[in-house]
């Protein structure tokens, strides 16, 4: 049994089963890891200069504001040097404002950022070697889950990042179970740092999601070029639309692929032709847009006490300083 199933599974790509599990459900969907391969990073990098895609701007400037004093109700109560993990890193720019925060109070420290993107980490690890020789960098090239234990190796007292509103691709049961899992890798007093966007104006909201430029439309599809870069997929991306929509009942902004036409398209490296209704969409991210109560209840369900909120003065977006209480 266990032999024929390792016959069967060589040579298939990592994402073969994610992608036929979502697009033979009855409910197409796929989630956004997916979209992160190199042109993914590149487009989403892109995204973050728009002008209509306030988060990662507002989030930057609440750091540059703030960064001297999360790292110092972060490190506070303790003499153990402050280390610093970061989940979803990313080119760790944003990352980079604390990191020289970390520094200018304490000299040098220990980052271990954890991404999927291959391109984006090796990115941040070259230019934080050259721009923040004080910080050595342990990255971590795999899924948040998986580099939990990890966590755990990099020094007594520990800063976890989860910055760049991420959390909000989960629903609040994964969440929940995420944070939960970040809180039993640290010790009593470790802290957490999460940024969550906010709810808004939708008139605000959709237009991050849709832009004039239509970047964020070619990040979407994105996700069905990668398929056929590497599942052999035959997708026509012309012959699907980029939807996005605010769910106000679940307060998260919505991307979709929307199918133009009735067609098939097949995808050879799972020996499947998959059917297409017109008007039929495939879900591919939900963004969920909190209010202070709802982190509460987040990250009080992980076992977190939420000590701090720094946001801007428009009120666009919040980043939260929260700790593993003493037993
Ligand atoms: C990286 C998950 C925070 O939800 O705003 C940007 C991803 N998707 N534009 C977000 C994204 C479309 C982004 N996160």
């Amino acid at each position: 049994m266990k032999r024929r199933a390792a016959v069967v599974e060589r040579n298939v790509s990592p994402i073969a089963g994610v992608v036929a599990r979502g697009l033979l459900a009855g409910h197409k969907s796929l989630p956004p890891f997916l979209f992160y391969d190199e042109e993914g990073s590149r487009l989403f990098e892109e995204i973050t200069k728009l002008p209509e895609y306030y988060p990662t701007r507002v989030e930057r400037s609440i750091l540059v504001e703030y960064a001297d004093e999360i790292v110092a109700a972060a490190a506070a109560g303790t003499a153990f040097p402050l280390h610093v993990v970061e989940l979803g890193a990313g080119t760790a720019t944003k990352s980079e404002i604390v990191l020289r925060a970390v520094v200018r109070r304490q000299g040098r420290c220990v980052f271990a950022p954890v991404d999927v993107s291959e391109s984006a980490i090796a990115e941040a690890t070259v230019r934080l070697a050259a721009s923040l020789p004080a910080v050595s960098v342990r990255p971590l090239v795999m899924h948040h889950a998986e580099a939990l234990p990890h966590i755990r190796a990099i020094g007594p007292r520990r800063l976890v990042l989860f910055i760049g509103s991420s959390i909000g691709n989960f629903e609040d049961g994964e969440a929940t179970e995420l944070l939960a899992g970040v809180r039993a890798s640290l010790a009593p007093g470790g802290a957490l740092l999460l940024g969550t966007d906010l709810r808004k104006d939708p008139a605000i909201l959709v237009p991050a999601y849709d832009d004039a430029e239509g970047v964020t439309a070619a990040f979407n599809k994105n996700v069905l070029a990668r398929i056929n870069r590497e599942l052999g997929g035959e997708f026509d991306l012309d012959r699907f639309a980029h939807v996005a929509l605010w769910n106000e009942e679940q307060s998260r902004i919505e991307m979709h692929l929307e199918s133009l036409c009735d067609h098939r398209v097949r995808i050879d490296a799972l020996g499947v032709g998959i059917r297409f209704r017109q008007g039929e969409r495939i879900h591919t991210e939900s963004s969920i847009k909190y209010d202070e109560r709802h982190v509460d209840a987040l990250l009080g369900a992980a076992g977190f006490i939420r000590e701090r909120t720094f946001t801007d003065p428009e009120r666009l977006f919040a980043v939260h300083l929260a700790r593993v209480p003493a037993r």
